[in-house]
């Protein structure tokens, strides 16, 4: 498969870029192309809902970062959106490049499967955004390959000691 890899923390290096690079890792292991898009260097605007896009097949009239990983978007099968939870939701970056994926909303997806690397400091904290990945995932018929949620990330870079970025290794690795 192709896999577009988007993560949505502002800290470049932190806990959500760094569960990403170890599913890209083991992604690639098992044969998957996999392009990683940080938005920590990257600019995504918010939505401007003008709907240019849906007149101009998917191009968005804004001059940022996301037509390019529009591009990459046409070229995948799969998206995996890596986020830290912030205020019991996604974070504002990660929902600027949900929101600007509207573009596609008339042309069309290429994907046709999604999952989500979350993490936080806290359990229990992924309620909202594990409904909006449903959601999206219903509305547009793309199959749910799974939602992978790592809590106790207190300190930048405590990612790099959990156990739990097994899980992380596991689901890569059985991805088909
Ligand atoms: C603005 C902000 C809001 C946060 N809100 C929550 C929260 O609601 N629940 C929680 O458990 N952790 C929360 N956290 C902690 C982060 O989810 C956690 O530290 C995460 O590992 C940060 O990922 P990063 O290193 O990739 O930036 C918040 C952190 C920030 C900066």
């Amino acid at each position: 498969m192709n896999i577009l890899v988007v993560t949505g923390s502002p800290r470049k290096g932190g806990n959500t870029e760094i569960m990403a690079e170890v599913f890209a890792e083991s992604a690639r292991a098992v044969g998957h192309e996999v392009i990683l898009k940080k938005l920590s260097s990257l600019k995504v605007n918010p939505c401007i809902a003008c709907k240019y896009c849906f007149e101009h097949n998917g191009v968005c009239v804004q001059k940022d970062d996301m037509n390019d990983i529009l591009k990459e978007l046409d070229r995948s099968d799969m998206l995996v959106l890596a986020s830290p939870i912030y205020w019991f939701d996604v974070s504002a970056q990660t929902k600027c490049f949900i929101d600007r994926m509207y573009a596609f909303g008339k042309k069309g997806f290429q994907i046709r499967s999604i999952a989500m690397l979350l993490n936080s400091g806290a359990d229990n904290v992924y309620a909202a955004a594990e409904a909006q990945l449903k959601a999206i995932s219903s509305y547009l018929k793309w199959e749910m390959k799974g939602i992978i949620k790592i809590p106790d990330m207190t300190e930048k870079g405590s990612m790099l000691g959990s156990l739990h970025l097994q899980k992380v290794r596991d689901f890569a690795g059985r991805l088909k």
